[in-house]
């Protein structure tokens, strides 16, 4: 699969597959992600998450809508709603595949976590419930806001302003519970499962730990990297550390990603700056990450390479983790295989 090229199904279509992940599951990768559509407004869900499956990571064969959007409107996954980053872990004491996404609308205000369950990785799931993730609980590591030191000067003009000015976000929410847009899910070797969100407007991320059916939030919670604005995070774990890899917050069009390593799960997580080598590393080779997930010894960092002005045509990228003893790299190549 040649990085920014079509990569086509096993129906000879292009893969549609966005904002995505990995799941391996008894020896096949099943790839989850927002089925996009054409033109600026193809960023919208009119039909779902998509999936498809693979025993190789090259050919993959298109298993369909997996979770369908509906023609209530107002509904959290009706037509036109916005279904982003879905992500499925399995959890063995349940046996229930479970999927968080995204949950949001047009103006992208909503900021909640869509909540999807299935029996089968095949689907179809379930949707139960959107909501914002640990209302009524403090972060673990409570403390002294500072107000937006870092603020990117787009979000100065989207009239989210006035509110990003006041900071304490977490305390505001404290009540209603925490905005959760781009998201993530880790399992860890222990069995236990974290979701990994934006939060506070997109300032700061949250790392949450879940009750033992995956389901909902324990309330044992952390803010981490506070003021750094990232997105698109992916954390994973490689020899007793814990790496975060991000982006920064520029809507659809690339910057430079980041990386944060820390010792325990729940942090505290210190930056290791843009992890990416090579031409063109300082716009992450025109992408925005998506997820890290481990094939084998190797673990595969997701790009995509967003099209704005035609969403089903955007792209993918996905490129090895180079881990270095203090932290990781990730060099640009052509191809991706293994
Ligand atoms: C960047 C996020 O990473 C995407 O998932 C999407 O929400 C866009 N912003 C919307 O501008």
């Amino acid at each position: 699969m040649l990085n920014g090229a079509l990569w086509l199904d096993d129906r000879g279509r292009h893969i549609n597959a966005h904002g995505g992940g990995i799941l391996e599951h008894r020896g096949v990768f099943y790839w989850y992600g927002e089925h996009k559509g054409p033109g600026v407004n193809g960023k919208l869900a009119y039909d779902g998450v998509r999936m498809y499956a693979s025993q190789d990571l090259q050919k993959w064969q298109d298993c369909g809508i997996v979770l369908q959007v509906n023609n209530t409107p107002g509904h959290p996954v009706c037509a036109g709603c916005r279904i982003e980053r879905p992500k499925v872990i399995y959890c063995e004491k349940s046996g229930k595949f479970v999927m968080y996404f995204h949950s949001s609308n047009l103006e992208h205000r909503i900021a909640k976590r869509g909540l999807a369950i299935a029996d089968d990785p095949a689907g179809p799931f379930t949707f139960i419930s959107a909501e914002r993730p640990n209302a009524g609980f403090l972060p673990l590591n409570a403390g002294t806001v500072e107000p937006g030191s870092y603020l990117p000067e787009h979000l100065m003009r989207n009239g989210e302003y006035e509110e990003l000015k006041n900071s304490n976000f977490y305390l505001r929410d404290f009540a209603g519970g925490q905005m959760a847009r781009d998201m993530n899910l880790f399992v860890d070797s222990d069995g236990k499962a974290f979701h990994i969100y934006a939060s506070e407007h997109n300032s700061t991320l949250h790392i949450a730990e879940l009750t033992d059916d995956y389901l909902y939030w324990s309330g044992r919670y952390v803010r981490v990297l506070p003021d750094r604005w990232n997105e698109g995070e992916a954390l994973f774990t490689y020899r007793n550390k814990y790496y975060l890899l991000a982006s920064g917050c520029t809507g659809w069009r690339p910057n430079a990603a980041r990386s944060a390593v820390a010792d325990s799960v729940m942090g505290e997580y210190t930056m290791l700056g843009n992890p990416c080598r090579g031409a063109g590393a300082e716009i992450t080779f025109g992408g925005q990450s998506s997820a890290v997930f481990r094939a084998g010894d190797t673990y595969v960092a997701m790009f995509d390479l967003w099209n704005d002005q035609n969403f089903i045509d955007s792209r993918y990228c996905w490129l090895p983790v180079k881990f270095t003893g203090d932290g990781f790299e990730i060099h640009y190549q052509e191809k991706f295989e293994l």
